[in-house]
């Protein structure tokens, strides 16, 4: 049997991705409001206004969940809603909110484990600075504290904050997710060691305050090399490949993971950022890594996809291309199953936290056939072959104790907008209407199964 008896099966969700009903009872704006509007910022200028409307209809949302099998449910709770200027006054008709969510959720069996912070970052705060501003760490504990005082009584499973590499990097030096700056590197490595802060702020807080013991940890970008085959120098060659900082720039593992797990940053980063033109260096000051380093209870890891490597010259890895026509998604992101066993394998064995896969999945062409079904097979073999490759690591000796399908249904793909469908849930943006597709059928004979009928 390749997964535990305890293993956990859920599928995730974010805020801003479908909750819509964005100004609501109080809620205050994110950073998303202004950058939707930005012209050309997003597909067609769509926005997370109305999203999937599950603000009205989460009811009728943990229903189909629930058809469907679901042990866990991972979704995060909007920091405007709950704080609409981001700090001190608190709105409580966003709070109760999630309360009527997990309430639900619990009463349909489904575990619910909660992100604090998915991007929707207060616009009142980014106007002082957003994470380029030290008080960041203290705002987000703040906002941390008011939630786990009021959830943690049935919420016991925590995440502070979602994918750092994708809100910093493509958020402060990019710009093509909100709030769309382009600061060179000396400022997204502020930025970053203030986020890294306030996750280990939350930690602190989340331990102290909650109500039931609690189990904590974050979701970071698994950026997966995975060995051409299984050779020992193929296999040293992914392990540097993804452990190694090669590049003056933010998209790697270990500028966030080593700081929060090993409590410092690594050595190789900090003298090529150094020797970077604009000088890059984390604003280190005393308490800072010990703060950062608070003990976590589980790794998560969101890995859609990862570049195959082998054992160069001198062992150095070398991505080797794929050939013409290598199968790729609806966004063009290539197919490549074996990610799903190496880079929970490789991050396991440096970190030694439990792992669980905290988003997988893709977007596909789907729509509403003439039987009124939603026919995906695409969905249902990718994630087969996946969670096969996942297998494979557990039975490597990977710690890895649960699956979030990413996503329960269609939402607002950031700056694709509602063009790429990821959902096991088929959303029809005019209507609303939700209709489960055959991947979500599928999942549930897998979640039965715990995986033996895969
Ligand atoms: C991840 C994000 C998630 C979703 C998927 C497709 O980077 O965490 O919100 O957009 O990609």
């Amino acid at each position: 049997m390749p997964f535990p008896s305890t293993f956990l099966w859920g599928a995730a969700t974010s805020s801003y991705q479908l909750e819509g009903a964005t100004a609501a009872d109080g809620a205050g704006p994110s950073i998303y409001e202004p950058y939707c509007k930005r012209p050309g910022a997003t597909f067609m200028g769509h926005s997370g206004e109305v999203a999937c409307d599950h603000y009205h209809r989460f009811r009728d949302d943990v229903g189909l969940m629930k058809q469907m099998g679901l042990r866990a449910y991972r979704f995060s709770v909007s920091w405007p809603r709950v704080m609409p200027e981001g700090v001190g006054r608190v709105n409580p008709a966003g709070l109760a909110f999630y309360d009527r969510l997990v309430d639900s959720l619990l009463a349909a069996k489904i575990e619910p484990w909660a992100t604090l912070f998915h991007w929707d970052f207060p616009l009142a705060l980014q106007h002082r600075g957003g994470w380029f501003n030290r008080d960041s760490a203290e705002w987000f504990a703040d906002y941390a504290g008011v939630v786990v005082d009021k959830l943690s009584d049935r919420v016991g499973h925590w995440f502070t904050i979602n994918e750092p590499q994708v809100f910093i990097k493509f958020g402060y030096g990019d710009g093509t997710v909100a709030p769309g700056l382009k600061l060179g590197l000396d400022e997204q490595v502020i930025a970053c060691h203030h986020a890294l802060l306030a996750h280990g702020r939350a930690v602190k807080v989340i331990r102290a305050r909650a109500k039931t013991m609690p189990t904590v940890g974050w979701a970071v970008v698994g950026r997966v090399d995975y060995p051409m085959s299984e050779t020992a120098p193929d296999i040293e060659a992914a392990r540097r490949g993804m452990m190694e900082i090669t590049e003056p720039q933010l998209w790697n593992n270990t500028w966030y993971g080593d700081p929060v797990v090993l409590g410092h940053y690594p050595e190789d980063g900090l003298k090529l950022f150094a020797a970077d033109a604009t000088k890059a260096r984390p604003p280190i000051q005393p308490g800072d890594m010990e703060l950062i380093s608070q003990k976590i209870d589980f790794y998560g890891l969101n890995i859609y996809d990862g570049q195959q490597v082998r054992a160069g010259t001198d062992g150095k890895p070398e991505v080797v291309p794929f050939p013409p026509g290598h199968p790729q998604t609806a966004f063009r992101w290539f197919i490549t199953p074996p990610c799903l066993r190496w880079g929970p394998r490789l991050l396991f064995e440096r970190y030694k936290v439990p792992v669980y896969i905290t988003e997988n999945g893709m977007s596909n062409i789907d729509w509403v056939a003439s039987d009124g079904a939603v026919h995906d097979p695409q969905r249902i073999d990718y994630t087969r072959r996946y969670l096969l490759a996942l297998a494979q690591a557990i039975a490597d000796g990977a710690d890895i104790r649960g699956y979030f399908h990413w996503s329960l249904m269609d939402n607002f793909e950031w700056a694709a907008g509602y063009r790429e469908r990821f959902g096991l849930i088929h959303v029809d943006f005019a209507t609303l209407a939700r209709t489960v597709k055959d991947s979500g059928w599928w999942y549930k004979t897998i979640i039965e199964s715990n995986g033996a009928s895969l």
